[in-house]
């Protein structure tokens, strides 16, 4: 399932995040791709242990912590620690590629199976040319461009790329969640349950029917999920 998430970020976070990252070190990407992804990576990443990006993350796992879609569409058990890159001038592009499916985070020296791959905005579409996300879905190829503060989570089984920045710098966070489900399939079945159960309480209120199905959605969950 690809989803966009709207408004991960206040606007004074993004604030906070763009003013620390606008004066930090960006470094080579190649330096943490692997042998596949290396001959098509051509990006500027911040070190994990950079203090900018350390301040950063802070803020976006807050962030993702109380975004109640974020939530509901991923299920997370791990998330790993988000990373930063930048797009722009000679590292301008990452062709395609498959995300590891196994992420080892040094900071924590946790290991994250990449269930879901997400990008979090964090430059707005007027500041840069190209960059567009483009992901290979089930339903055929999507190319995203969203709003500075906005998310779009994937499958990490997809081939993706990040088309040429020709025109600006394309900023963003990236990171990826094991989630408790672990199936892309039932993953989905859960996810538009509760959107559905949503929309039943918003038009019927906490109904017979709600409660009861609201039960199955656990029980669902319950049977499938890991923790
Ligand atoms: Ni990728």
């Amino acid at each position: 399932m690809l989803l966009h998430i709207p408004e991960v970020l206040s606007p004074e976070e993004l604030g906070q995040i763009r003013q620390a990252l606008a004066g930090a070190a960006w470094q080579d990407g190649r330096r943490t791709a692997g042998n596949q992804a290396v001959q098509a990576k051509q990006n500027e990443q911040l070190a994990p242990d950079d203090p900018a990006a350390q301040f950063a993350r802070q803020l976006i796992l807050q962030a993702l912590d109380r975004h109640p879609l974020f939530f509901s569409a991923t299920l997370p058990g791990r998330i790993f620690p988000p990373q930063f890159n930048r797009y722009g001038g000679q590292t301008n592009t990452y062709g395609d590629h498959v995300d590891g499916a196994v992420m080892h985070a040094a900071s924590t020296g946790q290991r994250v199976r990449s269930d879901v791959s997400c990008t979090l905005f964090l430059a707005d579409p007027d500041e840069y040319e190209g960059g567009e996300l483009v992901v290979n879905d089930t339903y055929g190829r999507q190319a995203l461009k969203l709003p500075a503060g906005h998310a779009v989570i994937y499958p990490s089984t997809s081939v993706h790329r990040v088309e040429p920045v020709t025109r600006g710098h394309r900023v963003a966070s990236f990171f990826w969640v094991q989630s408790m489900v672990r199936s892309d399939e039932q993953r989905r079945l859960l996810f538009d349950l509760d959107m559905n159960l949503v929309r039943l309480r918003q038009e019927h209120g906490d109904s017979t029917a709600a409660v009861g199905l609201t039960g199955t959605y656990h029980n669902l969950l319950r049977m499938w999920a890991e923790t």
